[in-house]
């Protein structure tokens, strides 16, 4: 593949520029495992990144073609802004991609919500995004890598106007069982649109194993499960799982970060935590799908069946606000506060709270800081396509110290079994695996984080986008081999 065009769709931008209060422009990452895992891919190939521009200062930067050079100061790659229209980002982004497919993909009991003018706005935008794929693709077979339920349509869109394009599309979020799926009033028109892709990626095989039940009852298509390929009106693509994860941190990186001894005693500073106090922590955007709710639950219960706790530990909980402005994110929010003041009134002691919510962006440093702080990182998702928050956890402590609780129904469950696994929505599990790991040995949890941390140094994120890319040059020689 080398020499070609990478061309990668995504609807998060992987830095948002913003206007401070001082009228100053300022660069932001934004809290996505989707950007964690894609931007060292493409700076490493340097290709073009499409995205819709959503910081306030967004088009303050951009030249006349709506193009930034990317990362800032690096030039590495290029980002082309695409600006959406109030009502196409309410409709596309709001209302079909997260009121329908993000709880319809994700099983959380949180209703889907299906709007017929979401879904219209829903196609309109995907056309507009293989719009702009075409007009950047400088020949007629650039690799696409299109990233996430926001553009279910776009492949067979792009696939009609440049049929000779190698097509990635890497879901971020988990497959549903079909009939979970089928109550989807398009699902129909979904299907069709993945299938445009000549790589339709996973996480895991039994999100692969999902979409291919999907295809068979509800298309006429002819899957071969062998090769795990599905032909569709005279197309083929091959739908296969590819684990995600991140770019492993460089000597160089870790060597700047302070001791995991010094993160501690500048977070116990910042928030007032005594040095005595064991530290739990959990990373997370302010999603229902996160599991927060349960987990600080389980962080009651813990106090609850094991006093010597009580005022020797606390919960340090990052919650990056999203998609507030829906009701069920709001409404959510205002849950988890309650309980959060709840529990605090219960077993605040000496003027301490327990739990600490901290609902605010958190740069990757600050978070760094905190994973290497922390006795225990408590992933508790209800669902999740993989969560790289645990794998971030584990690069982070270089000291082989501290201890994972993770969610069975997180694709990360598979690539890390020396976790303490739970299911969240057992409280009294989750408070058991919390308390084993805060009393577990220090030889035990050099052993565990050894074995997680060699795997996810060796499964990082340069293999996913190879073993995709692997795949694609395969597919693409064969497919120039039958033409000949
Ligand atoms: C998940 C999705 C990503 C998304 C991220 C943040 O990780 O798979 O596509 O970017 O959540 O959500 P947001 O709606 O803020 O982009």
């Amino acid at each position: 593949l080398r020499g070609d065009q990478v061309i990668v769709v995504s609807n998060r931008e992987p830095y948002l520029h913003e206007r401070g209060e001082d009228g100053q422009i300022v660069v932001r990452r934004p809290a996505s495992g989707l950007v964690t895992a894609v931007e060292p891919v493409m700076r490493a190939c340097s290709g073009t990144w499409i995205a819709h521009g959503s910081g306030s200062a967004d088009r303050a930067v951009v030249d006349r073609n709506d193009r930034v050079s990317l990362p800032p100061g690096q030039d590495e790659y290029r980002l082309r802004r695409l600006w959406l229209t109030p009502e196409e980002e309410q409709g596309y982004y709001y209302g079909f991609a997260n009121e329908g497919l993000w709880p319809l993909c994700h099983v959380a009991h949180v209703r889907p919500v299906f709007r017929e003018s979401d879904w219209q706005c829903y196609r309109e935008v995907n056309q507009r995004f293989a719009d702009a794929v075409v007009s950047e693709a400088r020949s007629d077979d650039p690799i696409v890598l299109v990233q996430d339920y926001h553009f279910a349509l776009l492949p067979a869109m792009v696939r009609r106007r440049l049929p000779r394009a190698t097509i990635l599309t890497f879901w971020h979020i988990p497959w549903p069982n079909s009939e979970s799926f089928g109550i989807c009033p398009w699902r129909t028109e979904l299907l069709e649109g993945l299938l445009g892709s000549t790589i339709v990626g996973f996480h895991t095989p039994y999100h692969c194993k999902n979409f291919l039940d999907a295809v068979d009852r509800y298309l006429e298509a002819r899957i071969e499960h062998e090769h795990s390929t599905v032909s569709y009106r005279g197309e083929q693509s091959l739908v296969q799982s590819y684990p995600i994860s991140i770019a492993w941190p460089s000597p160089e990186a870790v060597a700047a970060m302070p001791s995991p001894a010094e993160c501690r005693r500048r977070i116990g500073a910042e928030l007032d935590i005594p040095p005595d106090h064991r530290l739990a922590v959990g990373v997370d955007r302010f999603d229902y799908t996160k599991g927060i709710l349960e987990r600080l639950h389980a962080v009651e219960r813990l106090l609850e069946k094991h006093p010597r706790w009580r005022d020797h530990f606390t919960f340090v909980q990052v919650a990056a606000p999203t998609r507030a402005v829906l009701e069920e994110y709001q409404a959510f929010q205002q849950r988890i506060e309650a309980l959060a003041r709840r529990i605090n009134q219960r077993f605040g002691a000496g003027g301490r709270d327990p739990v600490r919510l901290l609902a605010r962006h958190h740069e990757h440093d600050a978070v760094n800081r905190l994973f290497r702080a922390a006795d225990v990182c408590l992933v508790t998702s209800l669902h999740d396509g993989m969560n790289l928050v645990s794998k971030e956890f584990v690069a982070a402590r270089d000291d082989e110290q501290g201890v994972l609780v993770l969610s069975r129904f997180a694709g990360a469950a598979r690539d890390l079994p020396e976790a303490l696994v739970v299911n969240p929505y057992h409280v009294e599990e989750v408070a058991d695996a919390l308390h084993q790991a805060l009393t577990m040995p220090v030889g035990e949890q050099r052993e565990r984080m050894a074995h997680l941390r060699s795997t996810v140094r060796e499964a990082n994120v340069y293999r996913w986008a190879g073993r995709m890319l692997t795949d694609a040059a395969r597919w693409r020689l064969r497919e120039r081999v039958s033409l000949r």
